[in-house]
């Protein structure tokens, strides 16, 4: 390792960990990734990422062959790496914080334990910077945790940096993000995310500089907009669906107002996946606590849309069943979240299939990457491997992951495999002319072709 080089510390290294570690050693730093999942670590090490992430496991390779890239499952080595390199250590707080089990609220378990963990061995002055997503005002009570456990106390500082990265393009959203936010309590702190970040802000990337608890409602912020964008546009699906009109042609006329766009405007089965369901949740549950729910009411009303869109799927699918699943049998094409990704993690895909079998129909799913993840999840659902197999004998086809796999299959080839030729779009992303040239009735949510 280049002795001279900036030591960063990477603790937690799921979607957002592991991509952090890699493209700071990208950056040119020498990092330490730590876990507390020993099988993860060891597959990190060996240069594997223990899921799909175009672009990661080359990039991972990469730096640990390098030699700037390591990992660990001990808190005293991160505090050891971090206290050998020039200047203060760096260490990222990337650990999952899942919805609590039977409540809305945030659980901050995950972060409450690597500052038990690290914090005891923090002897010298550190900045320890949060990315994961937290209710506003985890980081000051963090702090707070931080200055009494660790030996070094008020000279371990906290301060946010809000991950935006999509799955699937993690890579991409890291190392040329739309924009960084720091939310910091000194000077001090802002000075050395300045001098880490940049390469980044070097390129032109806008920085947003913030007190902590707005660096953490950004976050919330952004993900409450982008859901409610997709509901808004699936609320205008059943307004389309009940008026006769034709919801991708009044989302296509609203994305040329160039106050609205497009992006996070397609209609469909809507919006899952590990972060926007749970985070308006959080969110809502956040401004209870600070007894402002009114304010957030409105994603109340974002997540019952987005949900009635899965239970819509599911009528449109019976109704081409003659009305009842019974002895028929369902392909169901994709089960992953959203495409380039094998999480299944409150996929609606996955659990439209699964209601669907549960009302009786024999389901046969296929994804081009999520089917091991989803078997776990639902093994009582019968896994293909190819489309075209999955389609076999099938009563009605079911589109849910809008990979590009699928839109690229010539329906007269799906149709020789059927029994009977419906299909059901669930995510607008198919072409109708193309399917009925081919002798299928379309049905999409939001719109009148048949
Ligand atoms: C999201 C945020 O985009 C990201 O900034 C944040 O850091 C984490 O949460 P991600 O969960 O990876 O990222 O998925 P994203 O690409 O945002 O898609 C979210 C869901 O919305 C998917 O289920 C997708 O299918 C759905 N979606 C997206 C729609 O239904 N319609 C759209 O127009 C766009």
């Amino acid at each position: 390792m280049d002795a001279a080089a900036r030591r960063v510390t990477v603790i937690g290294t799921g979607y957002l960990g592991a991509t952090h570690a890699a493209c700071m050693a990208e950056l040119g730093y020498e990092v330490l990734g730590m876990d507390v999942d020993a099988e993860k670590v060891a597959a990190l090490s060996a240069g594997r990422i223990p899921f799909y992430e175009p672009g990661l496991p080359e990039l991972l390779a990469k730096q640990v062959a390098a030699g700037r890239l390591r990992f660990t499952t001990s808190y005293a080595e991160v505090a050891a790496f971090g206290a050998a390199g020039p200047g203060p250590a760096m260490h990222f707080l990337c650990v999952n914080t899942p919805q609590k089990k039977g409540e809305y609220a945030a659980d901050l378990s995950y972060l409450e334990a690597v500052a038990e963990g690290l914090a005891p061995h923090l002897a010298e002055p550190a900045l320890v910077v949060g990315k994961s997503t937290v209710p506003a005002g985890t980081a000051v009570r963090l702090g707070e945790r931080f200055a009494a456990l660790a030996p070094a106390g008020h000279d371990i500082e906290v301060a946010w940096n809000p991950e935006f990265l999509r799955e699937g393009f993690a890579v991409e959203d890291t190392l040329r993000p739309d924009r960084l936010v720091i939310g910091v309590g000194s000077a001090t702190a802002e000075a050395e995310l300045r001098s880490l970040y940049a390469p980044l802000l070097g390129a032109g990337v806008p920085l947003v500089v913030t007190d902590l608890a707005t660096a953490e409602l950004v976050k919330a912020a952004a993900n409450a907009f982008l859901s409610t964008k997709i509901s808004f546009i699936n609320a205008m699906a059943e307004v389309c669906e009940a008026a006769g009109g034709d919801v991708m042609a009044l989302s296509e006329a609203l994305s040329h107002d160039t106050r609205i766009g497009g992006r996070f405007l397609t209609p469909g089965l809507g919006f899952g996946g590990g972060c926007l369901p749970k985070d308006i949740r959080a969110f809502m549950a956040r401004a209870g606590e600070l007894g402002v729910d009114q304010a957030l009411a409105f994603l109340r009303e974002v997540d019952a849309i987005n949900m009635r869109r899965r239970i819509r799927t599911v009528d449109l699918a019976r109704e081409q069943c003659a009305g009842s699943f019974l002895g028929k049998r369902v392909a169901v094409w994709g089960a992953a979240f959203k495409p380039n990704t094998d999480d299944v993690r409150d996929s609606p895909a996955l659990n439209v299939a699964a209601q669907i079998q549960l009302q009786g129909a024999q389901v046969t799913v296929y994804d081009p990457q999520a089917n091991a993840t989803a078997t776990r999840i639902e093994p009582t659902l019968v896994f293909a491997d190819s489309a075209l197999e999955a389609a076999d004998g099938a009563h009605v086809l079911l589109h849910l992951t809008e990979w590009t796999e699928f839109r690229e299959i010539d329906p007269a080839v799906v149709g020789a495999r059927v029994a009977a030729k419906h299909v059901v779009d669930g995510r607008n992303a198919l072409d109708p002319d193309a399917w009925h040239r081919a002798g299928w009735t379309y049905r999409a949510l939001g719109r009148q072709v048949r």
